[in-house]
């Protein structure tokens, strides 16, 4: 099938290469015209493993191509809408801009029979207002609704083999031709036996932000937890195994630490909880300003812990700050509580040395107050204190004996709950974690 994806970020680029590697053509659109550049030359612009090989492969096949001229959708019959809805600046709500500069760009160019499809996460009742939009430049168009969960890290696995498929359709035979052109473009997912859920625009607009914001609730109940375990001497890792282990609960997402953050989870809940305002049923989704809450007190608290163990003040201290990117396997910074917590300890007059595999250059250029380092040998160098932020793999694997011959003092604050604390403390090192004694 002939496919436009509009919107190359994390979403559009990751799920233009993986529609041209079930075998169609795909043409994706941008108006970043250094973004289209290097993803012309089957470059990634973002870190995400597996991409780049698939953008080259694809690319040199001829079945993708990207672009800054709208008019190349032409010819395509779907059309997907994978553009940013950030949070607004200085209110909870999303920015609509950049979908509705895509929707109006695009209608110009639809023929009949033609499907839009949108992905990016939008507030509940966007999709029908988008869908009159559509219809009345081209009648014979249909909207469609088909949210994206695809994790950043395991992009190219959950484009290719997400847990579920859901299609927000309009009533009527419109909506029931312009699923089957879905079903014909997932056929290959279909095939493999992914469960396809059809709904109205609404459910799979909610259904979306609905994921987000359990998935959200799950990590600040734990984190609320780990306050629990902090005022009490309890554990909270042990909590978590051990209620982790009842199948209705299950271990996944209960990892206590410094929170979460990221493009996504953050702004939707806000999102949610704006819209919800709208429609009246604020009191509905009161429970996530408390799960926003609690996510952002983490990070106060840790930099209280970073206090602690260098004794009440880190004002004039060396702090070594391992991780930038807001989770491992990515180089997205966007709401990064590492960020965030290195930032924080830097205005107490710490002198932060931010280290990443991944992020350094993203998080230089939207923090250039900061220090960084190649490496975690080189950020630790002299440090009073090392702060862990972001579990990528080479973090977990330090070896608490080499790691202490570069600091001046052996004191290790785990916010993400991944270190042995015996083995760090054998090593003669001062060991503190959140929810955790
Ligand atoms: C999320 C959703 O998982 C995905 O389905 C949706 O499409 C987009 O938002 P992503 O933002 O890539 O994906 O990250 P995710 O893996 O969900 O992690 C979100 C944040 O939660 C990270 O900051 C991570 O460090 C944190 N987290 C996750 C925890 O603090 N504890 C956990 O146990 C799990």
């Amino acid at each position: 099938m002939h496919i436009s994806v509009i919107g190359c970020g994390y979403l559009g680029a990751v799920h233009a290469a993986c529609m041209a590697a079930i075998g169609h053509d795909v043409v994706g659109v941008d108006v970043d015209v250094a973004k289209v550049e290097a993803l012309s030359q089957g470059k990634a612009p973002f870190f995400e493993p597996g991409l780049p090989e698939l953008l080259q492969e694809q690319v040199a096949s001829g079945r993708l191509s990207f672009t800054n001229d709208m008019a190349a959708i032409k010819g395509a019959t779907v059309h997907f809408v994978g553009v940013g809805t950030p949070q607004k600046r200085g209110e909870y709500a999303a920015d609509l801009t950049y979908v509705d500069a895509a929707v109006a760009s695009l209608i110009h160019h639809l023929a009949p029979g033609d499907v839009v499809v949108g992905k990016s996460t939008v507030p509940v009742g966007t999709a029908s207002r988008l869908a009159a939009l559509v219809t009345e430049a081209q009648p014979e168009a249909t909207l469609v609704w088909n949210p994206e969960f695809l994790r950043e890290g395991h992009a190219v696995q959950d484009t290719l083999h997400p847990d579920r498929l859901v299609y927000g359709l309009p009533s009527g035979p419109a909506g029931q031709a312009a699923g089957a052109v879905l079903d014909e473009v997932y056929a290959p997912l279909i095939a493999e036996g992914i469960p396809k859920v059809v709904a109205d625009y609404a459910t799979a607009e909610l259904v979306k932000v609905a994921a987000n914001s359990f998935l959200a609730t799950k990590i600040s109940f734990i984190n609320a937890m780990a306050e629990l375990c902090e005022a009490t001497g309890a554990d909270v890792t042990l909590l978590a195994d051990a209620i982790g282990h009842d199948e209705r609960i299950g271990r996944k997402f209960l990892n206590a630490g410094v929170g979460f953050g990221g493009g996504c989870l953050p702004k939707d809940i806000r999102a949610f909880m704006a819209r919800a305002g709208e429609l009246g049923v604020d009191q509905a989704l009161s429970f996530l300003r408390e799960v926003d809450s609690i996510n952002m007190r983490r990070r106060v608290r840790m930099v209280d812990l970073a206090r602690e163990v260098c004794g009440g003040s880190i004002s004039g201290r060396r702090v070594a700050v391992l991780g930038a990117a807001f989770k491992p396997e990515s180089d997205d910074i966007r709401d990064s509580p590492a960020l965030n917590v290195a930032t924080q300890m830097h205005l107490q007059g710490a002198t932060v040395v931010v280290t990443d595999p991944e992020a350094i250059s993203n998080a230089r250029r939207a923090w250039p107050d900061l220090r960084f380092a190649d490496t975690p040998e080189a950020a630790a160098k002299d440090a009073d204190v090392v702060v862990l932020l972001t579990e990528w793999r080479q973090y977990r694997d330090l070896d608490p004996n080499a790691f202490g011959e570069i600091v001046a003092h052996k004191r290790m604050v785990d916010g993400r709950n991944v270190l042995d604390p015996e083995a760090w403390r054998a090593a003669g090192w001062t060991y503190r974690a959140l929810g955790r004694h």
